[in-house]
């Protein structure tokens, strides 16, 4: 069986072109004389790309959008895309060639004439938009066809199309965990599939409720407590090169219905997206681990259902997390914070990492600050957050800085207990990372994505259809890049 993730290159060649049965992707730029490439399939068609490339409709086309010409006259293939793409073009205009491509894509090859045109953008962004959700129906559509790769040096050309089928592997199996609904992605069958990933070189430990309970983790266990499903911890260890290690922290609410303080009905059901968090940390590790990453990281998912129960935790109590603070519970439906008190400490008592990033879809005021096109950036250190915001920009991910100050620091302070788990309406997003940082040292750089607008998209976003984005896995590999490879 052949893995569509794995494009397939091959040498500049007309006559394969011609013999192409599935779609045909061309470039032309709008001034320029035709490439070599395009040229020869010009010939074949007739003249055809040339009567295209002086229409109307391609005169309105962007860079990377394309046009479509059905059944072409002198070719075997069922359609032609040609796509605008200048001479010299930039990041964005090869990601949105990758979108016009994914989006286009069928059940049949793709045979994407790019000759000379850089690949590693454009591969990506159309595998990243080939993306489809099927895993629930009765009667599954058909996957996409494969990518085949017309470029003028193959055998270059290899270990970037590696790399884009890599991570592209790891953004959709992050979606598909989002995806997936509560009562088919447990914190049971959540844990098994990533102690699977030890298939990829990863050192998988998962802990369990004796033994999440023996290291202290009562803020963690509190909010699990009502659920039939055991709370579970898993740690993901990438040993890639030496030295203290970044460590990744999700937030993995299998299913939020709020707990006592019981979520409103309409919508709950987006709630499965809750350990979105978790998702980016095990996509992020899966392509440093399929990438064999020079560096040192470990990924940590904290992994709970909230739920209301006769054995739940009820608002008022106050419960010991792993670092001794006492934690008063205002609101049950405050929860991730306190799923990733434990974890964030632990992290840091276990490994003295060099760094520590939290990923969570925390809360809903972050959704009211950025809406669904970025997501929010809290950290105590600005270099850090300066990297993670270009490495972002370089992938095409939206993310903006977000305040952290005494100021907020105010508002979660408890009467009887030493801080509550919510902080009141005003400035939600920035309490609940107030509330984090009082579980990081003070030396430890730490930084704090808030991802609840960009895990889950109504529309489709730059990446993705509609559905589960993947936000975040392409950002923070590229961060591993920027800051944490060695040699
Ligand atoms: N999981 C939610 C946040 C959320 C909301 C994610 C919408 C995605 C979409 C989180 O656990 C939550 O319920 N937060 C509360 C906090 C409040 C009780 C202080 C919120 O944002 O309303
Ligand atoms: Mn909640
Ligand atoms: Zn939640």
């Amino acid at each position: 069986m052949t893995d569509p993730f794995m494009p397939e290159l091959c040498a500049t060649d007309p006559d394969r072109i011609a013999k192409h049965d599935g779609r045909v992707v061309l470039f032309a730029d709008r001034d320029a004389p035709l490439a070599a490439i395009s040229k020869a399939a010009d010939d074949l068609t007739g003249g055809a790309l040339a009567r295209a490339m002086a229409s109307a409709p391609f005169a309105k086309l962007k860079p990377g959008e394309g046009l479509s010409l059905a059944f072409p006259a002198g070719l075997a293939a069922e359609a032609l895309q040609l796509i605008y793409m200048p001479s010299e073009p930039d990041a964005a205009m090869l990601r949105r060639a990758g979108l016009s491509i994914g989006k286009a894509q069928s059940t049949s090859a793709a045979l994407i004439c790019a000759d000379r045109l850089p690949l590693d953008e454009m591969l990506r962004s159309a595998l990243l938009r080939a993306y489809q959700y099927e895993a629930q129906k009765s009667d599954p559509k058909p996957g996409f066809g494969p990518y085949q790769v017309m470029v003028a040096t193959p055998e270059t050309a290899q270990a970037h199309v590696q790399e884009a089928a890599a991570l592209a592997r790891a953004v959709h199996m992050t979606r598909d965990l989002v995806n997936a609904p509560a009562n088919v992605l447990t914190t049971t069958t959540f844990a098994e599939q990533i102690q699977s990933m030890e298939a990829l070189g990863l050192k998988v430990e998962i802990l369990d409720e004796p033994e999440l309970e023996k290291l202290g983790m009562r803020a963690l266990l509190a909010v699990g407590q009502g659920s039939d499903s055991p709370s579970k911890v898993a740690v993901m260890h990438w040993p890639g090169a030496e030295g203290a290690p970044l460590a990744v922290v999700g937030k993995g609410v299998m299913f939020d219905t709020g707990g006592i303080s019981l979520k409103p009905g309409a919508g709950m059901e987006e709630m499965t997206m809750d350990m979105g968090g978790a998702a980016v940390t095990v996509g992020l590790m899966q392509a440093l681990a399929t990438r064999k990453a020079p560096a040192n990281v470990v990924g940590l998912v904290g992994l709970v259902e909230n739920m209301p129960d006769a054995r739940a935790q009820r608002p008022g109590d106050v419960v010991k997390s792993m670092k001794g603070d006492m934690i008063e519970v205002i609101n049950t439906d405050a929860e991730g914070r306190m799923v990733l008190a434990d974890v964030l400490w632990y992290a840091q008592e276990r490994f003295n990492p060099a760094a520590v990033i939290d990923l969570a879809t925390l809360t809903g005021a972050i959704i009211i600050a950025l809406g669904h096109e970025k997501a929010g950036v809290f950290a105590n250190d600005d270099a850090l957050a300066d990297d993670f915001l270009k490495a972002a920009a370089d992938v095409g991910e939206g993310a903006w800085r977000m305040p952290l100050d005494p100021g907020y620091h105010k508002l979660i302070k408890s009467r009887i207990a030493d801080i509550k788990n919510t902080g009141g309406r005003p400035a939600g997003s920035i309490t609940a990372a107030e509330f984090l940082q009082c579980f990081i040292k003070p030396e430890t750089p730490w930084m704090h994505l808030d991802i609840a607008g960009v895990a889950l998209t109504k529309s489709e976003s730059a990446h993705a259809p509609k559905g589960a984005s993947g936000w975040g896995v392409l950002a923070l590999d590229q961060l591993v890049r920027a800051r944490f490879e060695k040699g």
